[in-house]
């Protein structure tokens, strides 16, 4: 096993306890919106500038905002909305808005307070913001409210703002397919498959450029499992295009770029990006892995209380760009965005990572923040994922999975071999998931890939927090039906997230420490170290 490196990563802590103590929501869920009236005034005014943004092909451009209002109150705030036009007269309503003419059709893809940089404001009236935009396919506005989030009032919106192509295609995310040597590349953009076909141009670097084509996802509205997804947290998804690079050569650096051919003929393209391709199953070479999990989004000029909901996000995503170099492939083993139904804030995430996920296979597992939904097939029965029920998760990301919908899969990287359960559906012994893990588990010739690594979302093994080990919390049938299946195939590493508290386990078997060893191991460990984030 020489040379190979493992490396751990923990993101969010502190958000476990606020989850537990009082679990603290989704900042644009703390907007009532679907209480929103219209109170346009002359006497308010809000307007940004410049009015096209991206022009030198950037999918990200800071927008400033001046306000002036003749009565302004301590709690007036400004949303973002996008599309621009968000008043009943371009939408449905939705289900708790029926009858009250006009409401706003969508939350805000974010808010800050008027007084964000002006603390005179109540005074004066007057303030000016700056906002932090990323291409989200559709134009902008900002409106200006009173009535704090509880009772919100529209006094006034400002012009329109776009980027210079908002159907642009945006964010890659690299993962690896279904087997060693192929590359999936995964995007979005504005363009239908009758404007456009998409594809990836790629190649070795320095030699000629090949194209790949890319299949289309979408969906509706309809596709959501209930609130907020499918009433004020609805956005229109774009479209998520995902190409299959296949018959890679190991460990070599390909660039690579996004392309839509317009029915006209024209081409748009994104930016180069490059990537290393994966090493042979097998390979004994110097080989990198970050494993973390419940990360989450913050912006980056303020917005949505900054740091409050996902204190580490930035850290976490900042610290990862700068280690670009010192690392190989990741894995977010589930609560990925923490959109919960809000989903505009999965172009904010795809946005976070982009440095990461276009350079790097970004391999994603299910949390329960992307499925669980009641009566919509999850096997927990909360509300976590405000009615996204695994739909995100599931079409903005691609996973090497049989079925996408079922997140559990499979997947080499040199001497490691992974296998990525989900613990969002059942896992028992006996269910078709358990079946999967034992063939994923016996099927890896260990001479060649020593490392035999298992992960899952929830504690499904041992946990030393109160919390997760003797309470309902504890996910115990996973440990009895999984535990016999770890220790038969010399499963080295169990992964679990969801406690945001970073743990690490003697080699365990039955409760009992295998090994007295605590931080060096060598050949196979008799039990198997568990590792929380
Ligand atoms: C602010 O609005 C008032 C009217 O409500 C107007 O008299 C004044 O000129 C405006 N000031 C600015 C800087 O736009
Ligand atoms: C801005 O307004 C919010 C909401 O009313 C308030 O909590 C905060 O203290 C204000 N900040 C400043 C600097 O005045
Ligand atoms: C709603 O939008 C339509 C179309 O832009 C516009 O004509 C109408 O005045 C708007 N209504 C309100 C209350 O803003
Ligand atoms: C995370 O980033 C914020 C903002 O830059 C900073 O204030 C904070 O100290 C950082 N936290 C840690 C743990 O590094
Ligand atoms: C491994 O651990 C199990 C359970 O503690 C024990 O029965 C077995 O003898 C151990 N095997 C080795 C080779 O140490
Ligand atoms: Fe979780």
């Amino acid at each position: 096993m020489s040379g190979v490196l493992l490396f751990l990563w923990l993101a969010n802590i502190g958000f476990a306890c606020a989850q537990i103590n009082g679990y603290k929501d989704q900042p644009l869920s703390q907007i009532a919106i679907h209480k929103a009236t219209f109170a346009l005034r002359d006497s308010a005014s809000i307007r940004a500038r410049p009015s096209i943004i991206g022009t030198k092909g950037e999918d990200t451009d800071l927008v400033t905002v001046i306000l002036n209002n003749s009565e302004p109150s301590v709690d007036d705030w400004i949303g973002v909305f996008t599309p621009a036009n968000f008043n009943s007269s371009s939408c449905p309503p939705s289900e708790d808005q029926k009858g009250e003419q006009p409401f706003v059709c969508s939350s805000p893809v974010k808010f800050k307070y008027a007084n964000y940089s002006n603390s005179d404001y109540t005074n004066t009236g007057k303030a000016t913001l700056r906002f932090q935009l990323i291409n989200q396919r559709s134009d902008f506005s900002f409106a200006l409210f009173s009535g704090g989030f509880s009772n919100p009032k529209v006094l006034s919106i400002s012009n329109f703002i776009s980027f210079a192509n908002p159907k642009a295609p945006v964010y890659p995310r690299l993962a690896q397919g279904k087997s060693w040597d192929e590359m999936t590349v995964t995007w979005t953009s504005g363009y239908n498959i009758e404007e456009a076909v998409p594809f990836i141009e790629w190649g070795l670097k320095g030699e000629s450029r090949t194209r790949s084509p890319a299949g289309t996802l979408t969906f509706e509205r309809s596709s959501m499992c209930g609130a907020p997804a499918r009433t004020v947290g609805w956005r229109d998804p774009g479209f998520i295009h995902t190409s299959f690079l296949k018959d890679l050569w190991p460990n070599s650096v390909y660039v690579y770029r996004m392309g839509h051919r317009l029915v006209s003929g024209s081409y748009v393209w994104s930016k180069f990006y490059s990537f290393k391709s994966s090493p042979y199953p097998g390979q004994d070479s110097l080989q990198r892995v970050i494993v973390f999990g419940d990360m989450g989004k913050a912006e980056r000029d303020g917005s949505n209380d900054y740091s409050d909901y996902q204190p580490g996000s930035l850290n976490t995503t900042d610290q990862l760009i700068k280690d670009l170099k010192n690392y190989d492939i990741v894995f977010h083993i589930g609560d990925i965005s923490y959109a919960d139904g809000y989903i505009s804030q999965w172009d904010q995430f795809t946005s976070q990572v982009e440095a990461i996920s276009s350079t790097k296979p970004y391999m994603i597992a299910s949390g329960n923040h992307e499925r669980d939904w009641p009566n919509s097939g999850s096997y927990y029965d909360g509300q976590d994922s405000g009615g996204e029920c695994g739909v995100l998760a599931e079409t903005m990301y691609y996973v090497p999975a049989e079925n996408r919908a079922k997140f559990w899969y499979s997947t080499d990287y040199g001497m490691f071999r992974f296998c990525i359960a989900d613990s969002e559906h059942d896992w028992r012994e006996g269910s078709e998931q358990y079946k999967f893990i034992e063939k994923c588990l016996a099927s890896v010739d260990r001479r060649k890939q020593p490392w035999l690594i298992f992960a899952a979302h929830r504690v499904l093994g041992y946990s030393s927090d109160f919390w997760y080990a003797q309470t309902d919390y504890e996910e115990p049938m996973g440990r009895e039906s999984l535990e016999k299946l770890w220790q038969k195939y010399k499963v080295d590493i169990a992964f679990f997230g969801h406690t945001h508290n970073y743990e690490r386990s003697c080699p365990i078997y039955q409760k009992q420490c295998t090994s007295i060893e605590k931080s060096h191991y060598s050949g196979t460990v008799n039990g198997t170290i568990h590792i929380l984030y």
